[in-house]
């Protein structure tokens, strides 16, 4: 069931604007001031959220709960894993953000008859998600040549990469490929594991849904409409400079793509996508872990008076000594 709230919510929007283009011809609605107002909750939800983020207490270096943490000289520690210094911190959060090192760490539990349960390691959800995030920046990375004018030299250098095994034409991008099969591959795992149906939310479902509507949105404008591109150029061009023109008679489609990316923008800030940003601000990754080497303070805490022993045998010391106590100073 929860699969489908995912799916008719994506079907829905794409109803939305094909008849809202096609039978009521609301172009600049879906073509202008969507676009331009889910930028805005785009921009705005974004900031916000890392302000907010960035506000969150964190009083002290929270060391990772694996790796061994550098401290006496005869101790291996973990350099990756427990970082001592704002360099092994650079690397592990690149590692992190370029390769989901820990996602590579990924294990799985069965039941084996006997019964006996027994767990695993598993890359294949590491696999899935490189493909699919990978495929998605190089995918955006192309798109750039609608909205820059001259071209960046890169985008054309990654576009004939992307191309060269010129499959059909126009020739199928290796990039087009893998975004699409690699968010398959997630959404087949939602619905036939177990365990990750079980977890899985609507939200997770209208997240790969709307991903998938945009990427088959996109293949369906690229090689079977075959949409005049110089005409989508000067309306990307058009919306960066705030003089929106419409494409002219651009297919419904086109629309159709466009609303979907802006309802993901708008989406974006309040849903778990903001992982994006999120990834930078944890403190579990971002922080060195020096706890043993480098005493932290609580940069809050309020003004304790204290009162030393030293302090307290210079009061009661005479006492003390009357009383037959023994004292550190005479
Ligand atoms: C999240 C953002 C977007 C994603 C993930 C996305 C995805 C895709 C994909 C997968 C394709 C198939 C061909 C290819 O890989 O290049 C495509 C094609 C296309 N997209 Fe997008 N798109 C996005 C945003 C946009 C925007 C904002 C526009 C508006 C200008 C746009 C216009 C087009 C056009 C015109 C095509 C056909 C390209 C061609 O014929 O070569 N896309 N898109």
């Amino acid at each position: 069931m929860k699969v489908w709230y995912g799916f008719m919510g994506v079907v829905a929007l794409m109803i939305l604007a094909g008849v809202g283009v096609q039978a009521l011809g609301l172009q600049t609605l879906f073509g202008v001031v969507v676009p331009y107002a889910a930028m805005g909750i785009f921009l705005v939800g974004v900031v916000v959220k890392i302000l907010s983020w960035a506000r969150s207490p964190v009083p002290f270096h929270i060391p990772t709960t694996c790796g061994q943490q550098r401290s006496l000289s005869w101790i291996r520690s973990s350099y990756l894993d427990s970082p001592h210094t704002k360099f092994g911190v650079l690397c592990r959060m690149g590692l992190e953000v370029l390769c989901f090192r820990s996602l590579f760490g990924n294990t799985k539990m069965a039941v084996r008859p006997g019964p006996k349960v027994v767990h695993g390691p598993t890359q294949w959800l590491w696999a899935g998600a490189m493909v699919f995030h990978w495929c998605m920046l190089v995918v955006l990375l192309r798109h750039l040549r609608f909205f820059a004018e001259p071209v960046p030299a890169f985008v054309g250098a990654i576009t004939s990469l992307d191309g060269f095994f010129q499959l059909g034409l126009p020739e199928l991008y290796l990039t087009t490929a893998g975004l699409l099969g690699g968010l398959l591959y997630l959404l087949a795992r939602r619905i036939w594991v177990p365990q990750v149906r079980y977890i899985s939310l609507p939200a997770d479902y209208f997240s790969l849904f709307l991903l998938i509507g945009i990427a088959t949105t996109g293949i369906l404008l690229r090689h079977f409409i075959k949409i005049d591109l110089e005409s989508v150029k000067g309306f990307a061009l058009g919306l960066v400079a705030f003089v929106p023109v419409l494409p002219v008679q651009a297919h419904y489609l086109f629309y159709v793509h466009v609303f979907l990316v802006s309802i993901l923008l708008a989406y974006f800030p309040f849903s778990k996508l903001m992982h994006f940003a999120g990834v930078f601000l944890s403190p579990t990754r971002n922080l060195a872990n020096d706890s043993r080497a480098r005493r932290h303070v609580n940069p809050w805490n309020a003004p304790v008076k204290t009162h030393t022993y030293a302090e307290y045998e210079d009061e009661f010391r005479e006492r003390m000594v009357g009383a037959g106590l023994p004292v550190e100073k005479t």
